[in-house]
């Protein structure tokens, strides 16, 4: 139990470093939670026009959880990994420093992924796209993605791995609640469009 603890641990500090709330306040763009969605995540960095920060913001947040489960999985083996990787993804939407508020948690979810099993990034990105360009939302893209997800790692035999998936999927689509109502009223905003 104690090396449970301490990856989840270990995973939750690197993953409550806000990192869209850092670099936008570092570009003098203010504060992030007051644009847009108000969420500290890459989309609403993209809702800034600043398309490097949105892009730096969509790989730190996705490496912390990446690192985490890799440190996790070197220190102490693979369930330490998928642990401190979770832990990283928990860290990310409920961040003691910001008051347990913090992101939707598609960056860590993908992170999470490139640590434990790296090929599902690729599937991860081929559903976020197509969705996307379909329907330009970052939302719906998300939504659908992370449902694929522990779908098919089911399917294909990695059941612990699809299970913290699943469930990481379960808490993100609960983060995303305004989103799905904007989403079913019509009125969620399209990539890159601010408001
Ligand atoms: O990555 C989070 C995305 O799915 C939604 O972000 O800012 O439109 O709520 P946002």
């Amino acid at each position: 139990a104690g090396v449970a603890i301490a990856s989840l641990a270990l995973g939750y500090l690197l993953g409550s470093i806000p990192f869209g709330l850092l670099l936008t306040r570092m570009a003098g763009l203010g504060d992030i939670r007051s644009i847009g969605s108000g969420n500290i995540g890459a989309t609403n960095v993209l809702r800034t026009g600043n398309k490097k920060l949105a892009a730096a913001t969509l790989l730190l947040d996705a490496l912390k959880a990446t690192a985490a489960a890799l440190a996790g999985y070197y220190i102490a083996g693979p369930e330490a990994g998928l642990l401190a990787g979770f832990g990283a993804f928990l860290g990310h939407l409920f961040p003691v420093w910001l008051g347990f508020k913090g992101g939707k948690g598609v960056a860590t979810y993908i992170g999470m992924l490139l640590g434990v099993a790296p090929v599902w990034v690729l599937v991860f990105a081929v559903v976020w796209l197509t969705v996307a360009f379909i329907s330009k939302y970052s939302s719906l893209s998300a939504l659908v993605a992370t449902l694929v997800i522990p779908v098919a790692l089911w399917i294909v035999g990695s059941e612990k791995v699809a299970l913290v998936m699943a469930i990481m999927t379960a808490v993100s689509w609960w983060r995303h609640e305004t989103n799905i109502k904007r989403l079913l009223a019509g009125t969620e905003g399209k990539i890159g469009q601010k408001g």
